[in-house]
């Protein structure tokens, strides 16, 4: 039953993606579109990207059961109901807008967000959750880059669709994004199985440090002195779309040479905003660090922050543990 289901939510989601694909080939607003921001077809084509024209039902003709009840759950149409709960009618979900299939470790298409074409609201539309498709757990690209992973030897982890096929296109393929969601434990569990270096790149406006701040504390529990996690901060004005778009792959490159280890992003971000000359200062910035700290296994890497700590504030190492009641690592 549920494999029967999963197997059926799969093949229309390869439909809607093959039709979604061949729509883009006959429109050149479309084309036009992807062109102004410095996107090639081969990219377009490596990204499986499509584009849903206007209309509220093309769906149908690429799904003879479009009023079968299972197209609902794909998120592929979506049906209006009046005030007593009968529908009233089924249309499109996706509707003008550049459409990026998102695929599962196995390749299989699971979801799409929609980019409109310039402005409008919202700006991306994603598929709904379904038993296929859990954004939490779903990174945008990660099928597609497995092996510039590898390649690289490093993962970069951006915010955005447009983030990742820039980056692809102007020699970055190793970039993956999360799905408008904050990075969670399980987006780094997978990131960290497929390679021991993970390079965080969200925008450099708010929302993307208050995301960088969040994948910091989804890495605490997880980062083990095997692995490296670093921090890219772009320029308040730019994403890694538009900054390596205007600024060239040489000075993006370099900017991922200068990335911020976690150790020293953990510490500013407790550090910056208090007095480190004042006992006051100095306590809170313990008192700030205390829960992250505490969310690490014993470790060389957490050893090292406590002693990085223990300079910026006054304190001992042996002193902060303490303080802390961190776990000490079992003798063998
Ligand atoms: P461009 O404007 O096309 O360059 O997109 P962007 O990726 O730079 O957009 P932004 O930085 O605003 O948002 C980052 C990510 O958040 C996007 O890639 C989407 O996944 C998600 N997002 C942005 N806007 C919306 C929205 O209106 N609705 C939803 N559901 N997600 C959004
Ligand atoms: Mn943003
Ligand atoms: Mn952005
Ligand atoms: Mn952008
Ligand atoms: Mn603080």
């Amino acid at each position: 039953q549920n494999q029967a289901q999963a197997l059926a939510l799969s093949d229309a989601m390869t439909r809607a993606c093959d039709y979604y694909k061949a729509q883009l080939r006959t429109a050149p607003n479309a084309i036009e579109y992807l062109k102004r921001r410095g996107l090639t077809g081969e990219i377009a084509a490596r990204y499986g990207m499509g584009y849903s024209p206007s209309g509220w039902d093309n769906l149908r003709s690429v799904f003879p059961d479009y009023d079968a009840l299972a197209l609902v759950e794909s998120g592929l149409v979506i049906d209006k109901v009046d005030e007593e709960g009968n529908k009233v009618k089924r249309y499109d979900r996706f509707r003008e807008r550049i459409m990026f299939p998102i695929r599962n470790v196995k390749g299989q298409v699971i979801g799409f967000g929609g980019r409109i074409l310039d402005q409008g609201e919202p700006k991306y539309l994603n598929s709904p959750e379904t038993p296929l498709f859990q954004k939490g757990l779903e990174l945008y690209g990660l099928f597609e880059a497995r092996q510039a992973i590898r390649d690289a030897g490093y993962v970069l982890v951006t915010e955005g669709y447009m983030d990742v096929v820039a980056l692809a296109q102007l020699g970055f393929p190793q970039a993956v994004a999360t799905l408008g969601t904050a990075c969670t434990t399980t987006h780094v569990q997978k990131l960290l199985r497929q390679t021991d270096t993970v390079i965080f790149s969200f925008d450099g406006d708010k929302a993307g440090r208050r995301a960088a701040r969040r994948a910091l504390e989804a890495c605490l529990p997880q980062v083990t002195d095997d692995k490296i996690i670093k921090f890219l901060f772009l320029p308040q004005e730019h994403d890694p779309d538009s900054f390596v778009r205007e600024r060239g792959a040489d000075a993006f490159a370099q900017e991922i040479h200068e990335a911020m280890p976690l150790s020293q992003f953990l510490l500013r971000e407790v550090s910056a905003e208090h007095d480190l000359s004042e006992p006051e200062g100095r306590a809170r910035v313990q008192f700030d660090a205390k829960p992250l700290l505490q969310s690490m296994a014993p470790s060389a890497l957490r050893l090292q922050i406590v002693r990085g700590l223990a300079s910026l504030t006054e304190s001992s190492p042996a002193e902060i543990e303490g303080l802390f009641e961190l776990a000490k690592p079992v003798a063998v």
